[in-house]
């Protein structure tokens, strides 16, 4: 795996910082919203999964292990892909999972070609519209569309929208029912969505998603690089001025027969 200077670790956007020292779940609602997305997938053995903006591939893995579908994890960035490969090398799921480098806004498949298609904090950094009608496209008829956003779940104060402004420049949150609407208007049916609190940074639901064991290989990474901890040391305040304002939302859709 590349080792990347401290200029780029300076600038490098906060996912891929956080998959750099190790972490493994890279979205707001943390493994608490992707068991809520799971209900809502309702997986059966045998089925063709895509989960595209996969990251590392932790939910293409669990997915994989847990319901005996066929997993496509697919990630746009070259650093996710190569910890991808690590990750299902390790995991002795290689037959079922496949691993592809792809962009969300022009997938590589044929129209209805997946059962299940997921996007967990993937559509909200792209062209939207776009990359749903992708979801949608590659989706088979009568098959599921999943995805996990942030929006803004209490009115932000100035202070909490300037530094989610500097950690994500140009990012815009939609609410609630902006999601629904926009999935509604990619053509799918059924529209369903909860919410909950973005968890990913508070200490307890940094735990219960990594485990105790990598949550401390994490922070000892984070004190092997004097860039790393500058990095965190930017980070931190910055994600907890904006925590409580944040929250997750789970949609999910059919495709109509
Ligand atoms: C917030 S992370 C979420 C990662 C993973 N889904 C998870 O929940 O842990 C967003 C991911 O989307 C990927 N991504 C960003 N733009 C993309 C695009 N145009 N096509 C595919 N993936 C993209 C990033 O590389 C990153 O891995």
């Amino acid at each position: 795996m590349r080792l990347f200077t401290d200029a780029e670790i300076d600038k490098i956007d906060p996912d891929h910082f956080m998959a750099i020292l190790g972490k493994r779940v890279l979205h707001p609602g943390g493994r608490r919203s992707t068991e809520e997305l799971f209900q809502r997938a309702d997986f059966r053995a045998g089925q063709r999964v895509l989960d595209i903006g996969c990251g590392v591939g932790t939910t293409a893995l669990e997915i994989a292990r847990r319901f005996g579908v066929r997993v496509l994890a697919a990630d746009i960035s070259l650093l996710m892909v190569e910890r991808v490969r690590v990750n299902v090398r390790q995991s002795e799921l290689g037959a079922q999972v496949g691993i592809e480098r792809s962009d969300i806004l022009s997938l590589p498949h044929a129209d209805n070609t997946f059962e299940r298609v997921l996007a967990e904090a993937v559509v909200l950094l792209v062209d939207r519209p776009t990359a749903l009608r992708e979801l949608v496209r590659v989706c088979k008829a009568g098959g599921r569309v999943l995805a996990t956003e942030f929006f803004w779940r209490n009115r932000p104060t100035v202070k909490a929208q300037r530094y989610m402004e500097e950690m994500a420049p140009g990012l815009r949150l939609d609410s609630a029912d902006d999601w629904a609407r926009l999935h509604r208007a990619a053509g799918l049916t059924n529209v369903q969505t909860t919410v909950g609190p973005f968890e990913l940074m508070t200490p307890s639901a940094f735990l219960r998603d990594e485990g105790l064991k990598n949550s401390l290989a994490l922070i000892g990474r984070a004190f092997t690089r004097l860039v790393y901890l500058r990095r965190m040391l930017w980070l931190m305040p910055r994600i907890l001025q904006a925590l409580p304002y944040l929250g997750y939302i789970v949609i999910s859709g059919v495709k109509p027969a």
